[in-house]
């Protein structure tokens, strides 16, 4: 079991610890063991699923349905769908072609585990999974709020979200980009799968059209201050503590690269405060945790 964040406030550290093993649970139940021949799929599923990680976005997903008082459920279910999505992210970041990194959360990366095409194929199987798990009546019982979900999912990671992104981040290694097509990078390749999990409880609970911009507002912000403190933590922190290779960003564009960590810490700073800003309109005891995160993020070590 990944330890809590040290950083996060002790309500923080007890409710992200609550949420991961609920989760988890729900994550394993729908990557159920085989003994199919192509069991091998299954188990480096199962691998890069479980086992690990912050479950962050999960975590946003079931904040933002308490938000808007969905059956918690039906959320765990669009969590482990935005996590399946995140593993198999970094399962493909991972490999030689793109960041040739060789750990994550403290273990051999899959396709150390297993092989590169083993870990092609269990990534494309989690991001499949997901939408499956999104299209199934037994996540919501309307079938125009299941459209949704998966169409809002499909624009986050898809050519104009995360893999976008990541395309801009292979350019960006020998390229050098300004500020604004930086910060544009990172909002396609980490923020937009953050605001969909944030949001996630807003298409769920059927929420008003202005509580849902300004979940979305809140994420917009969270989510870039999210990469540019991971970007940070690449050149502050260690590989104990992070569980995956530091020093790995050195010829990418980066908010470290262009502006120095002192502006870009600064600029996070700023992204944090903004994003707490637009919950404003929401009652306190529905969104603290939603501060605390965002504060959180600031503040994390790992
Ligand atoms: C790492 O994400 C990849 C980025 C998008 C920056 P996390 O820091 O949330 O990774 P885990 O899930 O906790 O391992
Ligand atoms: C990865 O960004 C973003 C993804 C969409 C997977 P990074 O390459 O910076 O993530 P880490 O540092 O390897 O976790
Ligand atoms: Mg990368
Ligand atoms: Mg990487
Ligand atoms: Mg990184």
């Amino acid at each position: 079991m990944a330890p809590s964040p040290r950083e996060a406030s002790p309500k923080l550290s007890q409710a992200m610890d609550d949420c991961r093993d609920r989760v988890n649970k729900t994550i394993s139940s729908l990557l159920p063991p085989t003994d199919l021949v192509e069991a091998k799929l299954f188990d480096a599923m199962r691998y890069a699923a479980l086992g690990g990680g912050k479950r962050l976005r999960p975590f946003m997903v079931m904040e933002g349905a308490r938000v808007f008082g969905v059956d918690a459920g039906r959320a765990r279910r669009v969590a482990a769908a935005a996590e399946f999505v995140h593993c198999y992210s970094l399962a493909h970041d991972d490999l030689p072609a793109m960041d040739n990194s060789d750990l994550r959360r403290g273990k051999p990366s899959l396709h150390k585990q297993y092989d590169d095409a083993t870990a092609l194929l269990a990534g494309d199987a989690l991001l499949t999974l997901a939408f499956e798990v999104l299209a199934d009546p037994e996540t919501h019982e309307d079938p125009r709020v299941r459209v949704e979900l998966i169409a809002s999912l499909a624009g986050a990671v898809g050519m104009h979200g995360m893999v976008g992104g990541q395309m801009l981040d292979l350019i960006g290694e020998k390229q050098e980009f300004d500020v604004g097509t930086i910060s544009r990078m990172q909002r396609m390749k980490t923020g937009k799968l953050i605001a969909f999990c944030c949001e996630a409880g807003a298409i769920l609970g059927k929420a008003n059209p202005a509580h849902r911009q300004s979940l979305r507002n809140y994420a917009h912000d969270l989510g870039l201050a999210f990469q540019v403190t991971d970007d940070l933590l690449d050149v502050e922190s260690n590989v104990h503590e992070l569980g995956k290779p530091v020093n790995q960003d050195g010829k990418k564009s980066t908010f470290v690269s262009a502006m120095g960590r002192e502006q870009a810490r600064t600029r996070a700073q700023m992204l944090v405060d903004q994003s707490i800003s637009h919950l404003r309109v929401f009652d306190e005891g529905r969104v603290d945790l939603l501060k605390d995160l965002a504060r959180y993020v600031l503040e994390r070590r790992v």
